[in-house]
């Protein structure tokens, strides 16, 4: 990938602004990046397990060449990790290092790793630089840039969080040749997303190039990063703090969100219940009257090649509906979701139950019920309780 050159993606945000740097090969130069940015006294490395076994050394040594002495902070991987707890023992590490507010953690991991930094760094010492070299593609097109951060509750995923934006992003492509390929493709739901809710000819791109992506081509992988970042850095410009505009970027995520949350954050990733919600949101749309059968074709096509499941797991409609209720979207009751109306532009509009009965009984009836990813008795029965609650 070295003959490629360095792409940059500008987030504007008056005095928050930052750049994101996408360069294969830029881990082993974030030394020499951090003294350009400037501002650092101490650095602090959070990452997770698997991250550090394979990408720590490099950051070291290039901080060390450039004159710091940083802390690498070890977290255990995954989701399970991003918890109050664990936050409050990187401030022990920061505080016992004597950090200030001069000094600046670098994220180096996927979403879990940049979401609790990025918290811990807005609230040591009320607020901290910290930037972002995420290593997953989720994170590289998404949990990096906006500057939303924060860790899970027992009784909600982000239900604790602040906005805080990075100095900046640093994206080597490079670390996804890694990544294993369950997250690949599950990060490949949300560059399909972009195309969906904003540009065509991405769209376009990307019905043409998926079988290169998934063969992690490196022009193509640039390019889908590029894009998605910029669709990202401009709709979060356009909307820091999430009141409306920012809330088209959770399509897919009105039913992605309840089957993760149906199946208890085990039996999908994120990726892939986005995936899904993908092409059911579109099916949605269609029932809606709010877009033609070739949207809804042309998406459900895509998801198929990037090899995402498009099917809704088994379960009955009160509990999908039910979750459905407690995703953030709800406002004053009613369940607002995003919409295709066309490749490349949704509307925001509320869902009647009745209309979202009537998709769920088409789904059913047309034997969209994989029995392999059926919630168990277990994972149902937490379910109600929380509805219950
Ligand atoms: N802040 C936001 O705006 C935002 C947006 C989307 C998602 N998120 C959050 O992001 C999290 C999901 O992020 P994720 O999908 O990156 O998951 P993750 O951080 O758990 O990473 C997935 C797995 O890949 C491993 N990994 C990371 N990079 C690797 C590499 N290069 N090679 C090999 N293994 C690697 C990790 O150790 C982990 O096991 C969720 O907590 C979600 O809530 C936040
Ligand atoms: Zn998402």
């Amino acid at each position: 990938m070295a003959a490629v050159a360095e792409q940059i993606v500008p987030v504007t945000l008056g005095e928050r602004s930052y750049d994101i740097a996408l360069y294969p090969g830029l881990l082993a130069e974030i030394g020499d990046r951090l003294s350009a940015l400037g501002t650092a006294s101490k650095v602090g490395i959070v990452t997770d397990r698997h991250v550090a076994s394979r990408y720590l050394q490099a950051v070291l040594r290039s901080l060390r060449k450039a004159g710091y002495d940083p802390t690498p902070i070890i977290l255990p991987p995954g989701e399970r990790t991003k918890t109050l707890g664990t936050v409050a023992r990187i401030l022990d590490r920061l505080a016992q290092q004597k950090f200030e507010r001069r000094s600046l953690l670098l994220a180096l991991g996927g979403g879990v790793v940049g979401d609790i930094t990025g918290f811990a760094a807005a609230i040591y010492q009320r607020g901290i630089p910290f930037v972002q070299v995420p290593t997953t593609l989720v994170a590289q097109v998404d949990s990096s840039v906006g500057g939303k951060t924060g860790v899970d509750h027992r009784l909600g995923k982000n239900l604790i969080g602040a906005f805080h934006q990075p100095r900046a992003v640093w994206i080597d492509p490079l670390t996804l040749r890694t990544l294993p390929r369950r997250e690949w493709i599950a990060g490949l739901a949300e560059v399909i997303k972009y195309g969906i809710i904003a540009d065509e000819e991405f769209f376009a791109f990307l019905e043409k190039e998926i079988p290169a992506l998934l063969k992690l081509e490196e022009a193509p992988v640039m390019h889908a990063i590029k894009r998605s970042c910029e669709i990202k850095a401009r709709v979060v410009a356009g909307d820091e703090r999430e009141s409306d505009r920012r809330r088209i970027l959770n399509y897919g995520h009105t039913i992605g969100h309840a089957l993760e949350s149906l199946a208890d954050y085990r039996g999908l990733i994120h990726g892939e219940a986005v995936g899904i919600g993908l092409v059911q949101e579109a099916e949605l749309a269609y029932h809606m009257g709010l877009c033609r059968r070739e949207v809804v074709e042309r998406i459900r096509s895509v998801v198929q090649r990037a090899k995402l499941s498009e099917q809704v797991p088994r379960t009955s409609f009160a509990s999908l509906w039910g979750a459905m209720q407690h995703d953030k979207k709800v406002l004053a009751g009613q369940v607002v979701g995003v919409w295709p109306v066309k490749i490349g532009e949704v509307v925001m509009r509320p869902i009647e139950r009745q209309v979202c009965a009537a998709w769920f009984q088409n789904t059913q009836s047309r034997g969209i019920r994989p029995s392999n990813r059926r919630l168990s008795g277990k994972q149902a029965a937490r379910r109600k309780a929380s509805a219950r609650r």
